[in-house]
């Protein structure tokens, strides 16, 4: 098999990829190691940013505005107290829109099924050779049977556990890392939301994120130690641990439902670089990895894919290679800046175990300065709906 551009995983990384180089009119091939049911519902991200929410409606996408909820600002709740940041009249405009990972998933695969090259489900790469020379290849196993994919670019959109991220040179790279005693417990649970916007939640008992998929399901977080099993919470027990990390002095309530899914989340902050070798790019998880609590991971990896397809439009108008060679270089700004806003809202709401009085005191005054100063909460509200891309 042969093509211009091998793309490693139908994430949203590698189907936006493929999506934005069908419409530049640019060859590729994705090659994905699960079935399409898999990659269809595996829960994560829920928040869009501005300039995502831009770039999926150009590239298509358009059941996003019609079922995606827009959000133009979020709850800060803290000492049982309720701070709402707008977005909008703090950012010159700016909004960010829920809508799941698992919809902007199935709306490329079947945008690239219909009218794009060849998306390959059940084919897993097993190692990109000769990023070094004018023609890597990717050899892959499809359904039992091994092949080769000949290419002249070859993007690893393959997520934290693949291939791609291997084939830099350990002399040539360098990894920056940080884990957290922490995780989340996430849940679905069939009720309407109990807010029509998110509510982060700093409480002494640990955080709690309030979310939403739809009018009808509600999607919640709470703060658990690092080796938490989902199931060793029982029902009764997330949702009076949600009711007391929410509460407040007015009269709130938190609406119970039914819960349809549970798991566990790690918290990793992660950067490789740099994001290129030869002919090899990396974008998204298989770069760098963010904790969940400002909501970049996704975004992080549209930014990726979106100076990928703009630096080699411009070598194929131009000539010219010098936005390819400076692609690690641009994401990996962008990729720091999410990286300190991730670290940012994580150390200001979560509690770690060993927290003195003395930082929990920190906390509270760093959330008082972004309920009292326009500036600080300005600072939040820019960088929650996302930095430029490039
Ligand atoms: P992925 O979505 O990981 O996609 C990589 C794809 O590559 C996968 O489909 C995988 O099957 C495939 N693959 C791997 N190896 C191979 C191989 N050898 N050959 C072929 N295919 C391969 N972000 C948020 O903003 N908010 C959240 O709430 C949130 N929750 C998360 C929960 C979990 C459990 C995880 C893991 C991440 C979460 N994230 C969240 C982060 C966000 O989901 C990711 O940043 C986003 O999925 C990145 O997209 P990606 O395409 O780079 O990688
Ligand atoms: C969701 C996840 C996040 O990490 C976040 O900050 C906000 C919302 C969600 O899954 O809905």
């Amino acid at each position: 098999m042969r093509t211009t551009v091998g793309i490693i995983g139908a994430g949203p990384a590698g189907l936006l990829l493929a999506r934005l180089l069908h419409n530049a009119g640019i060859e590729s091939v994705v090659l994905e190691s699960r079935d399409r049911a898999y990659v269809e519902r595996r829960q994560r991200a829920g928040i869009l940013e501005q300039g995502t929410v831009d770039v999926l409606r150009a590239a298509g996408a358009e059941r996003m505005d019609r079922e995606g909820l827009r959000h133009d600002g979020i709850e800060l709740r803290f000492d049982r107290r309720r701070h709402r940041v707008d977005f909008p009249a703090l950012t010159g405009g700016k909004s960010v829109m829920v809508y799941a990972q698992t919809e902007v998933c199935k709306d490329l695969i079947a945008l690239q099924l219909k009218e794009g090259g060849p998306l390959l489900f059940e084919a897993e790469a097993l190692a990109v050779e000769g990023a070094e020379t004018d023609h890597p290849r990717v050899r892959f196993r499809h359904k039992g049977v091994e092949d080769v994919l000949e290419c002249d670019y070859v993007v690893g959109c393959d997520g934290f556990w693949g291939v791609a991220r291997a084939v830099v040179p350990a002399g040539r790279s360098s990894t920056f890392e940080r884990t957290y005693p922490f995780g989340w417990l996430g849940i679905l649970a069939d009720v309407p939301p109990s807010h029509d916007e998110l509510v982060y939640a700093r409480h002494d008992r640990g955080f709690a994120l309030l979310s939403m998929r739809s009018p009808s399901v509600s999607r919640l977080y709470l703060q658990v130690p690092a080796d938490t099993d989902a199931d060793g919470w029982s029902d009764e027990e997330i949702w009076t641990e949600l009711e007391r990390r929410f509460e407040t002095d007015d009269d709130w309530t938190l609406r119970r439902g039914p819960i349809t899914q549970k798991s566990v989340t790690p918290m990793r902050s992660y950067v490789h670089e740099p994001m290129r070798h030869g002919r090899l790019f990396l974008a998204g998880d298989a770069a760098h990895i963010v904790p969940p609590t400002g909501a970049k991971g996704l975004n992080l990896a549209v930014g990726d894919v979106v100076t990928f397809v703009r630096a080699l439009t411009h070598r194929r108008e131009t000539g010219s290679a010098e936005l390819l060679d400076a692609y690690s270089a641009t994401c990996l700004r962008r990729v720091w800046q999410a990286e300190r806003f991730s670290y940012d809202m994580t150390t200001l709401l979560h509690r770690a175990p060993d927290a003195t009085p003395f930082e929990d005191r920190l906390q509270l005054a760093r959330l008082e300065r972004i309920a009292s100063s326009r500036a600080a909460e300005t600072d939040l509200a820019e960088a929650y709906t996302g930095f430029p891309i490039g």
